[in-house]
């Protein structure tokens, strides 16, 4: 039975093109009363993805956007901020969303955004993380939870996770570890937003009070 939200719960909302174990998270932490937080809706640029198919199955709102039906990404990322804005989220939280967000998508957010990436930042943006950490023969990886600003995954570090890489690990293995520490450091970033220990305000003034703070959870 899922926790009711308080009127004081933080409107999340999620952009996931992907299997949504990040996004599932975040909903059971809610519902089991662990994070003051609504997911008030579920985004998403893939129909048959498994966060669509996680917020059908727990009655979360969903609305997916095709990008084929817009001429530009410009076009699709206005109608994702327009489709977001109108469930009025406090949060915007890109929990593997696969796309990059053009500048003025980004400016027309409803509210701020973070997004969580699988690696220690400003090691390895974009793709294929763990099998560069891997290459790169690097002894810890890890991920990162950010604010999306115009460069891709370069905006302000908010809070990191690490963990050993083993000598015998594949990227794929790597990658299943490091999904595992994901879902607490995105819990305990979300609740830090909630609580008001993690401070996110647009414009020149933008303050990250427990900026590059790091969750030690080895
Ligand atoms: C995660 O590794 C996340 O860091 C990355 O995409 C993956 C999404 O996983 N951006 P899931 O869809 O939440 O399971």
């Amino acid at each position: 039975m899922s926790a009711p939200a308080s009127p004081e719960a933080l409107r999340v909302a999620v952009f996931a093109s992907g299997r949504g174990t990040n996004l599932q998270a975040l909903h059971q932490a809610a519902s089991f009363g662990e994070l003051p937080i609504q997911i008030v809706g579920v985004f998403s640029d893939k129909a048959d993805s498994g966060a669509i198919a996680y917020a059908e199955s727990q009655h979360i709102a969903h609305t997916h956007l095709d990008p084929k039906s817009f001429a530009t990404r410009e076009d699709f990322d206005a109608a994702l901020m327009q489709a977001a804005a109108a469930a009025c989220p406090e949060l915007i939280v890109c929990a593997g969303f696969m796309r990059i967000i053009s500048e003025a998508g980004i400016r027309a957010a409803p509210c701020p955004m973070i997004n969580i990436h699988p690696s220690l930042l400003p090691k390895y943006p974009g793709l294929h993380t763990h099998a560069r950490a891997l290459a790169a023969g690097d002894v810890e990886h890890g991920a990162s939870v950010h604010r999306v600003e115009s460069v891709l995954d370069g905006g302000r570090i908010l809070s990191q996770a690490k963990i050993a890489v083993l000598p015998d690990d594949s990227p794929e293995q790597l990658a299943e570890r490091v999904l595992a520490i994901e879902h607490p450091l995105l819990i305990a970033t979300v609740r830090a937003i909630a609580d008001g220990r993690i401070t996110l305000h647009d414009g020149a003034d933008t303050r990250v009070s427990w900026l590059n703070h790091r969750l030690e959870l080895e």
